[in-house]
């Protein structure tokens, strides 16, 4: 969905920077050879995502959802010299794609993938972040939210994608199995309202929302 008009979307991208060729390459081959290639992040908002980064210039990065590593690779690039980003996925099937173009990166030795439930692994990673990006089961959101917040150095940031949903938030009535849109406007309620963070909601996209930890 495009929350801008279309040709205002084309002007915004050819006015910003190119997308680097490892992630086109990365880019093409998931969609080619990988299910739901929509998830990718994609050039502008991988731009968006690379800016932040440099601009933070994070030791800890923690990304939950890695699909193929698009998204990593671009927040890698802020990355200082001695930090670690630290990639969670629950699908092994996408592991030896995504260290495959980890590897490929200038960044692989300093990217640490882990396999299974985020909930389950992020209570066991001991260091503080500066940069979190939260990009997977929207219905978790707040828990991934709540688990993290006591990780995240002060000053530090974490990105939330797909936080207006194609528009969905703004229904008040949901179909009986979805479960995320409810979700996830159960956690833009909580992002505005904690007063441990400040935040901007950005239609970036399917919506990204920064949050600024005071
Ligand atoms: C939208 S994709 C991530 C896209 C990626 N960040 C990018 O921009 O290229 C969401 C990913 O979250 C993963 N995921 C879903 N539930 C998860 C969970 N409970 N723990 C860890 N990963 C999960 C999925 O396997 C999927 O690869």
């Amino acid at each position: 969905m495009h929350f801008i008009p279309e040709e205002i979307d084309e002007y915004v991208v050819k006015h910003s920077e190119d997308e680097p060729e490892l992630l086109q390459r990365l880019n093409r081959e998931t969609h080619q050879k990988i299910l739901q290639p929509r998830m990718l992040s994609g050039h502008f908002q991988g731009r968006v995502l690379s800016m932040i980064s440099k601009i933070i210039q994070p030791k800890y990065i923690l990304e939950i959802g890695t699909y193929t590593g698009y998204s990593a690779l671009c927040m890698a690039e802020g990355m200082q010299p001695n930090g670690e980003l630290h990639t969670i996925d629950i699908n092994e099937e996408l592991f030896d794609f995504q260290r495959k173009y980890f590897d490929l990166s200038n960044y692989g030795p300093r990217i640490v993938q882990h396999l299974g439930d985020a909930l389950d692994i992020i209570p066991k990673l001991e260091m503080k972040f500066d940069l979190v990006f939260i990009d997977a089961d929207k219905e978790n959101y707040s828990n991934y939210f709540n688990i993290i917040i006591d990780k995240l150095n002060s000053g530090g940031v974490i990105l939330s994608d797909n936080v207006l949903w194609s528009g969905k938030v703004l229904e008040s009535e949901f179909k009986k199995d979805d479960v995320d849109t409810p979700a996830l406007i159960e956690y833009n309620r909580l992002l505005k309202t904690d007063k441990r963070i400040e935040t901007v909601l950005l239609p970036i996209r399917d919506g990204l929302t920064i949050s600024r930890k005071l």
